[in-house]
C-alpha cells in the first residue's frame, strides 16, 4: 500500500501525564502513522502506555528510551522491551558495535532497533566541547556516518539523524536501512530560540530520502494540533509529488 503523508509521522508523546498522552492520542491518531513514547512518559506511567496506544489507535509504536549501558545490560534490556509489542526502539550508537548487536539479539526480531547516531541539538561546538577530534567538530555529518556504518554492521534496523543527513545514509546503506528524523521544523512554526540545532522542514526531509519524521512541539503548540498535522501530511505529500519524475 502507497505510503500516505500521514505515515511519515512520529508524534512524540512528550507529557509526564497518562491522561494528557490519551488525550492526544485520541486527537492525533487519525493523522499520524506512529506514536513515540519517550522517557519522561514511560518513567512515569511504565508499560501501560503501550498498552493505552495499542487500545485507542491503529498508528503504530516506537519506544524511545536510548538505552546506553554495558553490552550485557542492554541486551537484558532490549528483551524486555521485545516483550511489550511495540514496532521501534532506540539505542544510542555512541558505545560499540558490540553494544548494538547484543540490542539487535536481545529484540529477537520482534522489535526494530534504530541506533541513534548523534542527538540533533548537538552540532559541531557540542562535540568540540565534548572531546571529538576536530575532523567531527567541523563535520559533525562524518561522525553520523561512522555511527550509521555501527548500526549498519550491527545489523539494526535503520537509524535516527538529522534530515540533512539521510540522503548520505540511504546511498551508503539503501532504501531499506529506516532513516528516522527528528529535528523538523515546517517553515510557519520557526522561532529563533529553538534548542535543536540540525532542522529541516518537513519537505526537506523526505526530500533527503527520511522514512519517518519525529515532529512534536510545531503540532503540539500549535492552535490546532489535528489541523497542523494534516498541514505537515499536505506539505510531505506536496513535496513527493512534485519529486516524481513527469
Ligand atoms: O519536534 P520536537 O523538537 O518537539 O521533538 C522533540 C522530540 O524529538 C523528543 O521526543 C525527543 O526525544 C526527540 N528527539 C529524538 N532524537 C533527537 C532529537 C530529539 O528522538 N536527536
Amino acid at each position: 500500500m502507497k505510503k500516505s503523508g500521514k505515515d511519515y509521522i512520529v508524534f512524540p508523546l512528550d507529557f509526564a501525564s497518562i491522561k494528557e498522552a490519551q488525550s492526544h492520542v485520541r486527537l492525533l491518531g487519525p493523522h499520524v502513522g506512529m506514536f513515540k513514547i519517550g522517557l519522561e512518559l514511560f518513567i512515569h506511567q511504565g508499560p501501560e502506555v503501550v498498552r493505552m496506544i495499542r487500545n485507542m489507535s491503529a498508528a503504530r509504536i516506537f519506544l524511545d528510551l536510548k538505552l546506553h549501558d554495558i553490552s550485557t545490560t542492554v541486551f537484558r534490556a532490549m528483551s524486555r522491551v521485545a516483550d511489550l509489542g511495540v514496532d521501534l526502539a532506540t539505542v544510542h550508537c555512541s558505545s560499540s558495535v558490540k553494544m548494538l548487536e547484543m540490542a539487535v539479539q536481545g529484540a529477537c526480531k520482534k522489535v526494530g532497533v534504530l541506533g541513534v547516531t548523534l542527538l540533533t541539538d548537538n552540532d559541531g561546538k557540542t562535540l568540540s566541547k565534548g572531546g571529538f577530534q576536530k575532523q567531527f567538530a567541523t563535520d559533525p555529518e562524518k561522525l553520523v556516518m561512522l555511527r550509521a556504518q555501527m548500526a549498519h554492521d550491527a545489523g539494526c534496523t535503520g537509524v535516527v539523524c538529522s534530515g540533512r543527513e539521510a540522503a548520505g545514509i540511504k546511498t551508503r546503506f539503501g532504501k531499506k536501512f529506516l532513516t528516522v528524523t527528528p529535528g523538523i521544523r515546517p517553515a510557519w512554526s520557526l522561532t529563533k530560540e529553538d534548542d535543536q540545532k540540525r532542522i529541516t522542514t518537513p519537505a526537506q526531509a523526505v526530500l533527503q530520502g527520511s522514512d519517518l519524521l519525529v515532529i512534536g512541539r510545531p503540532i503540539r503548540d500549535a492552535q490546532d494540533p489535528a489541523a497542523a498535522a494534516q498541514k505537515v501530511a499536505a506539505e510531505i505529500e506536496t513535496a513527493l509529488a512534485r519529486s516524481l519524475p513527469a
